[in-house]
């Protein structure tokens, strides 16, 4: 039995809060849980992150950007995601396709129908069987980014109408397969989200069992 969940929402929503708890839960519920970041996630990919997130590359183009995206994607499908999921493991993924659709579909206006396609070449068509999407407004999610400076990257440096598009994006996305998606309220408290994030993980867990 496998599982694959992604992480997604916008910068400074308590993402990778819930996923460090949700994958200690499902540890102590005895099932074999793997961790992955996008981008990043390989050795490959980790040096793509740094080149995605480093605030000297000013003059990346959304073009050079999508691609790197997508190179960093393609390796970890390849050499992480798919051979864990292939040992009946859970993957859990701190982002993942989504974010590209969000980022640079609906805040980069790049064309989606080439976006799906890059996609599907990157995952080889694998996608997560559920996206838990932490919904945070983005006058929160930019308050608490700028309490924390020395955590900024390349993308944190665009503006509101960006991330609201991005937060447009998601929940769009969201309505469109509710089968698919579980939107947590990231202003409420840690433990209540995460409550919620459990209750749907152990749920599919006991059907696909
Ligand atoms: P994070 O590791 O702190 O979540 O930062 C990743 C950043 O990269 C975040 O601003 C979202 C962005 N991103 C994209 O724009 N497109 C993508 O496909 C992915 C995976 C991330």
């Amino acid at each position: 039995m496998s599982l694959f969940i992604t992480f997604e929402g916008i910068d400074g929503a308590g993402k990778s809060t819930q996923f460090r708890l949700v994958a200690e839960r499902l540890q102590q519920l005895g099932y074999s849980v793997c961790c992955a970041r996008e981008p990043g996630g390989t050795a490959i990919g980790d040096q793509i992150r740094q080149l995605l997130h480093d605030v000297k590359n000013k003059e990346m183009t959304a073009e050079a950007e999508i691609l790197l995206y997508s190179a960093s994607r393609a390796q970890l499908v390849r050499e992480f995601i798919l051979p864990h999921l292939a040992n009946g493991e859970i993957v859990l993924c701190d982002r993942y396709a989504d974010s590209t659709y969000a980022y640079q579909g609906y805040g980069r206006k790049l064309d989606f129908a080439m976006l799906r396609w890059l996609t599907n070449f990157a995952t080889q068509g694998l996608r997560a069987d559920l996206i838990v999407y932490l919904d945070l407004d983005v006058t929160e999610g930019l308050r608490r980014k700028a309490t924390s400076p020395e955590a900024l990257n390349r993308m944190d440096q665009l503006g509101r109408a960006f991330y609201e598009q991005v937060q447009q994006g998601y929940l769009e996305m969201a309505k469109t397969e509710p089968e698919r998606w579980l939107i947590v309220d990231a202003a409420a408290p840690i433990a209540e989200m995460n409550q919620l994030i459990c209750q749907r993980i152990e749920k599919m867990l006991r059907f696909v069992a």
